[in-house]
């Protein structure tokens, strides 16, 4: 399973990065307006410095100007991923510019049908929002294992990328469902690395090792 960080703070996808388990980015615009920045600068930041697949987000609604946003979005380098809501005229949006080879994360998925409009209509990636159907006491994850199950079906390449992640629970269903790629942010990140019988393990280590002759 890939490792996406949901962020547009470079000093957080670097210290993913340092993790060593950095395979790439997402983004949106509430991401991008919290760093304070103008947004060609956090994105050239940001694709400069991940070899990965980075999603900037368009912020039209409209198909022709989606693409034409799509295709702009492309010049910050040849890792962005163009991010396309799921709506129809998005859908049309998907399949012009996935044509022209360019790839596509659809983002707000909700259910699993759209997400199997999304992969028809090219997309290489769809966003499941798991964390946002449990804020409305609906099971996020859910939809994660019937989209893949649609996928496994027809053999579909699109990948599902569990987003929305919130907390450790999220990533280690989405591992055991065999989702390809799940994006969190960084505390999730490193909430995953940690475990109290961990700690307490290196601390009793630590104190033995004080008792030993010099
Ligand atoms: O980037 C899309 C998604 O991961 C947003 O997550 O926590 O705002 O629902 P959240």
């Amino acid at each position: 399973m890939k490792f996406f960080i949901d962020s547009a703070n470079l000093e957080e996808i670097q210290e993913a990065d340092r993790l060593g388990v950095l395979d790439g980015v997402t983004t949106n615009p509430t991401l991008m307006a919290k760093t304070g920045k103008t947004f060609p600068e956090v994105a050239a930041s940001i694709c400069k410095f991940v070899k990965g697949p980075v999603s900037l987000e368009v912020i039209s609604t409209e198909c022709s100007q989606m693409v034409a946003e799509g295709e702009k979005l492309r010049e910050f380098g040849s890792n962005v991923v163009v991010k396309i809501p799921m709506t129809t005229e998005g859908l049309k949006a998907i399949k012009i510019l996935s044509g022209q080879g360019i790839p596509i994360n659809t983002t707000l998925i909700f259910q699993p049908i759209q997400a199997l409009l999304a992969a028809k209509a090219g997309a290489t990636y769809v966003s499941p929002f798991v964390g946002r159907h449990d804020d409305i006491a609906q099971d996020g994850m859910l939809v994660v294992r019937d989209i893949l199950q649609i996928y496994r079906h027809y053999d579909i390449q699109t990948q599902v990328l569990v987003a929305s992640a919130r907390h450790p629970i999220h990533i280690l269903e989405s591992a055991k469902m065999g989702a390809h790629v799940v994006t969190a942010p960084l505390k999730v990140i490193q909430q995953l690395a940690r475990h109290p019988l961990t700690d307490l393990g290196l601390k009793a280590f630590l104190d033995d090792w004080q008792k030993m002759k010099k």
